[in-house]
């Protein structure tokens, strides 16, 4: 059964360029003709579908990656029966509110990161569904979360991959003020936090213990922590992820 893809924007560029990396068959896939769907099918061979109807004749799984506003009644106009699956990559918008829209369907929350180009997305997924999680598992990693209200939980991580992007920015900034070449500060921006996530990820020590044998006293490690503890800045990342969540719970 083909992939039908309905909101091909920024998020569903970077979904299909990951399946296309890891080999997925471009014809297996059909686009809406919406936003990058004619220029992506044109240059790489996706399926087009002449309007949304079509896409939902020919896809048994349909990803649906329209803005948050615009998915209920996107979903509405679909008339999805119990033979479809509907993906959405929607956040913030509830299953509840996707079944009111397509009372047939199966409905499945997710929630990738553009990542999911190089096949490194954490992806989100609620509820468990063995399917997509396999078709996911192309785009990287696939975290399966237990309940709704975890999902929205978890979903201030897709923000905190923006603002992550925003620090290894600002630190590569700076260190081309300071007179390193601009390439060679952003890679090592972006490796620096590289290593940093894989050591967390890899190394089972609590986060705490990990951080205070960096910390070496009167070293520099401590001295830019107490810096950045002492001006707020973890206070105002706790309150940056406060903000988000609410924006998720509506
Ligand atoms: N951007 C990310 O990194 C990211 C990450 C995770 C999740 N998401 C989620 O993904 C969704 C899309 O985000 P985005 O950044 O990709 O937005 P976007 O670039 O604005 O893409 C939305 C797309 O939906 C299309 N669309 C709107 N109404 C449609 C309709 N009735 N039928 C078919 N297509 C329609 C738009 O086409 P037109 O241009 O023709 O209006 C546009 O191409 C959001 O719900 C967001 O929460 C995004």
């Amino acid at each position: 059964m083909m992939l039908g893809v309905i909101g091909v924007g920024h998020l569903a560029t970077a979904v299909l360029r990951g399946l296309m990396r890891s080999g997925v068959e471009p014809e297996s896939v059909i686009l809406s003709p919406r936003g990058h769907g004619k220029a992506l099918a044109a240059a790489h061979g996706f399926s087009l579908a002449a309007d949304n109807a079509e896409v939902v004749r020919r896809a048994g799984t349909i990803l649906l990656a329209v803005r948050p506003a615009d998915a209920a009644t996107v979903t509405a106009s679909l008339e999805l029966g119990a033979h479809h699956t509907l993906v959405s990559a929607c956040a913030g918008v509830t299953v509840a509110t996707l079944a009111g829209a397509a009372p047939a369907a199966r409905i499945v929350r997710i929630m990738p990161v553009t990542a999911a180009a190089y096949g490194a997305s954490p992806t989100l997924l609620y509820p468990h569904d063995g399917a997509v999680a396999d078709w996911l598992a192309q785009l990287g990693p696939v975290i399966p979360i237990g309940s709704e209200e975890e999902f929205e939980v978890a979903t201030v991580s897709a923000a905190v991959y923006g603002w992550a992007q925003a620090l290894i920015g600002a630190g590569a900034d700076w260190s081309a003020r300071h007179g390193l070449p601009a390439e060679v500060a952003r890679q090592l921006a972006a490796a620096t936090f590289t290593a940093a996530g894989r050591m967390l990820a890899e190394d089972p020590a609590p986060a705490d213990e990990l951080i205070r044998s960096l910390a070496t006293p009167g070293g520099i490690t401590e001295a830019g922590l107490d810096h950045l503890t002492a001006n707020g800045a973890f206070t105002a990342w706790d309150g940056a992820c406060d903000v988000v969540l609410k924006r998720l719970r509506g």
